[in-house]
């Protein structure tokens, strides 16, 4: 095991002994997650699925999610459940209890420490199911704002997230990579983007930025005014709009896919991904259908694997999506290509 996730644990174990007034509590296992960790604790009779590393994330799931009982657990690597059945000896007592999916979010991005605290001015998100990308409101692209006021250096490479959603998953790599990259997160629903700002601002980080604008509208010209290249486009689990009169809704449609490719620096990525195998093929025949250009990853590099079908087995960013992580634990899986632009 690597010595500082060694040291980590001891540390995380002699704190849930002593700080959380669990006397006999100690670790009993580990699962590893992309980014974080998750601590299985057992106490006499009882096990406490505990978190990743910040202590308000920890101390929270004590709180909120204690797991009782049971000396054996399983965590499921798709469902990423952690079951929980009887303690020794007491099967009548078995029972499982499964931690829900908005806490799995909380723990893969445990290590961000974003404040629940909303400002004033925002209230509370209430996030409606979907806004249509071709109402009359969004149909008009929005303003380039002045790249120097918005990044410390407006001339780092650029990765554009399409359809962000809550920003948490940009927020991630913007810290990792505070003075190699910028990252532009455009959204249609305006108050995931009040609420990324306020987190932006909270966490003081000059490299990243979110826009309320629709890219079909406003991608081209976002893009093709920034100082820098432009060396990744994701678009993750974009809304499906399964309706057939929908699907013009989608945002991946042949003029995003142009400026993209047109826009793209030499070996610059897109990476796609859906959990709705249709709206994956419908992305990745929009992305195969320019060859000369964009060439699928596993033909340039056979180290990255893919299933028999093409699509690529891991997420290579170090993070999941929140969407990601939800159709994870339904059990989804998820349809991903990587594509590199030909130099
Ligand atoms: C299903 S969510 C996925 C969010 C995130 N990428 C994830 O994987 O968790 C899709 C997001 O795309 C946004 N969206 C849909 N059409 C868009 C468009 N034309 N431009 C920008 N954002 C869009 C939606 O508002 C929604 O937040």
């Amino acid at each position: 095991m690597h010595q500082s996730l060694q040291t980590n644990i001891s540390q995380r174990e002699t704190e849930v002994r002593e700080g959380r007034g669990l006397p006999k509590t100690q670790i009993i296992g580990i699962a590893a997650k992309m980014g974080s960790w998750v601590c299985l604790t057992s106490g006499v009779g009882s096990v406490t699925v505990s978190g990743a590393l910040p202590r308000r994330a920890l101390s929270a799931l004590l709180l909120q999610n204690p797991i009782s009982l049971l000396p054996s657990y399983q965590f499921h690597h798709n469902r990423r459940r952690v079951c929980a059945s009887a303690s020794s000896g007491a099967k009548e007592l078995q029972q499982q209890q499964y931690l829900r999916s908005p806490d799995l979010v909380a723990l893969e991005y445990a290590d961000l420490n974003l404040t629940d605290k909303i400002s004033e001015e925002l209230g509370h998100v209430r996030i409606r199911q979907h806004v249509n990308p071709l109402s009359s409101s969004l149909s008009v692209p929005v303003e380039v704002p002045d790249w120097n006021q918005v990044f410390r250096d407006p001339t780092l490479p650029l990765m554009v997230d399409i359809g962000c959603g809550s920003g948490r998953f940009l927020i991630w790599l913007a810290k990792r990579n505070l003075v190699m990259r910028n990252y532009l997160g455009l959204e249609i629903r305006k108050k995931l983007v009040k609420r990324a700002e306020f987190w932006v601002k909270d966490l003081a980080l000059s490299n990243i930025y979110f826009m309320f604008a629709n890219a079909t509208t406003s991608f081209q010209q976002l893009v093709s005014t920034y100082p820098g290249p432009l060396m990744l486009v994701s678009i993750l689990c974009p809304d499906p709009y399964f309706k057939k009169r929908h699907h013009k809704r989608r945002v991946v449609q042949k003029p995003l896919v142009d400026s993209i490719v047109s826009n793209l620096m030499p070996s610059g990525q897109v990476l796609m991904q859906s959990d709705v195998l249709e709206v994956a093929l419908d992305m990745r025949n929009q992305f195969d259908s320019q060859p000369q250009v964009l060439k699928h990853i596993h033909e340039i590099d056979s180290s990255v694997l893919c299933d028999s079908e093409g699509w690529v087995l891991s997420n290579p960013m170090g993070i999941r999506t929140e969407r990601e992580i939800h159709a994870e634990f339904e059990g989804a899986k998820i349809y991903r290509r990587i594509y590199q632009k030909q130099m």
